[in-house]
């Protein structure tokens, strides 16, 4: 046997080894492509205070969101048909608003509009759409995180090239009260964004292409600062690389729970990685009915039930979901739950 046979098989068995030590689950399919009412292009899975989730391309319209829980249906059309839906967040009503039975308040990524839109749902269901964060230098917002105790819209962006550049994605910061936009800093291309529960940390994905092919993944961490809300001391939290060799498949949407720890999706290997706040890796969630994995939030009446929604794997025009019983409760629903009416 050659040395560079021997060396490959060596590296096979530490991988191997390695992979059987994390745990394995396999989620369920809850939506498939025999009952999706979802398009293909299915993203921004989000809670609200009640636990119900919620996802774009209902009717495979990019300008639609849709209901996923309790029961596929139509929750809201754009009011410009060139808008792409993309990341979605429902943010805790104020006092004030639960006293006027405004029923929900969502800021949603729009892809083609290059805005961050701010919708509000009032007492009868009917909802009002705005243009929320704006700004010459956002291009493509891709997908949004929420500080709660800081009240600010975190916002990342990706132009898919062929050979990514630094500029062609970026990490943005929005005032949630005034919708005021700045950018913080350019990056490759820029997806999942999410912030710790304890809101000191904020997660940000890069990805860089050449001629045409995804050649880096990595997931950075940043310290939030407290005052502001800006980040600062950039650090690596995981190379894709150097970790199992999957640089080529994208990271896309990713969540926290209340523990810390950080769920991101794979789109193009239908898992689910579950990070610990170390960066050392808990579990792998094996999905059912999808491949091109686009995001995922905890919701259901505990909290702690994960959906995660991309591509059917079978039928590529269909949006599926799969689901996964968690032990620990979401983030975003315990800050709704814990956060709504109060301020
Ligand atoms: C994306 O990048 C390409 C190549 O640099 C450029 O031509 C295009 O205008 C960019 N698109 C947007 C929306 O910024």
């Amino acid at each position: 046997m050659k040395l560079s046979n021997l060396n490959s098989l060596m590296l096979t068995v530490s991988f191997l080894t390695f992979s059987s030590a994390q745990k394995i689950l396999d989620a369920s399919p809850l939506i498939t492509s025999s009952n999706s009412e979802f398009g293909g292009a299915i993203e921004g899975a989000s809670v609200d205070v009640n636990g119900n989730i919620f996802a774009t391309n209902f009717d495979a319209k990019l300008f639609n969101v849709g209901r996923i829980t309790p029961s596929q249906s139509l929750y809201h059309t754009s009011t410009s048909l060139g808008t792409k839906f993309n990341g979605i967040r429902f943010i805790p009503l104020t006092k004030s608003q639960v006293d006027q039975g405004i029923k929900s308040v969502a800021f949603l990524a729009n892809v083609n509009e290059n805005q961050i839109a701010k919708i509000v749902e009032d007492k009868d269901g009917k909802i009002e759409q705005s243009s929320f964060c704006q700004d010459q230098t956002l291009s493509l917002p891709n997908d949004v995180a929420f500080s709660y105790l800081h009240d600010k819209i975190y916002i990342s962006a990706q132009n898919f090239t062929e050979d990514t550049v630094i500029g062609d994605g970026g990490l943005w910061i929005c005032d949630g009260k005034s919708g005021e936009t700045m950018k913080l800093e350019s990056f490759g291309r820029t997806n999942g964004v999410e912030v710790s529960p304890d809101e000191t940390t904020l997660y940000l994905s890069e990805a860089f292409n050449k001629d045409a092919k995804v050649i880096s993944n990595k997931i950075w961490k940043f310290d939030i600062d407290q005052s502001t809300g800006k980040v600062s001391n950039q650090a690596l939290f995981v190379d894709f690389e150097k970790l199992d060799g999957t640089q080529a498949i994208d990271v896309d949407g990713m969540r926290t729970d209340i523990d810390g720890n950080l769920y991101v999706t794979r789109h193009g290997e239908g898992q689910v990685v579950v990070f610990s706040s170390k960066g050392s890796i808990i579990s792998r969630v094996k999905l059912s009915s999808i491949i091109k994995t686009t995001n995922l939030e905890f919701g259901g009446k505990d909290g702690k039930t994960l959906f995660v929604v991309g591509a059917c794997k079978d039928d590529d025009t269909k949006g599926c979901v799969d689901t996964v019983q968690n032990d620990v409760l979401g983030r975003a629903f315990s800050a709704l739950k814990s956060l709504n009416g109060k301020r």
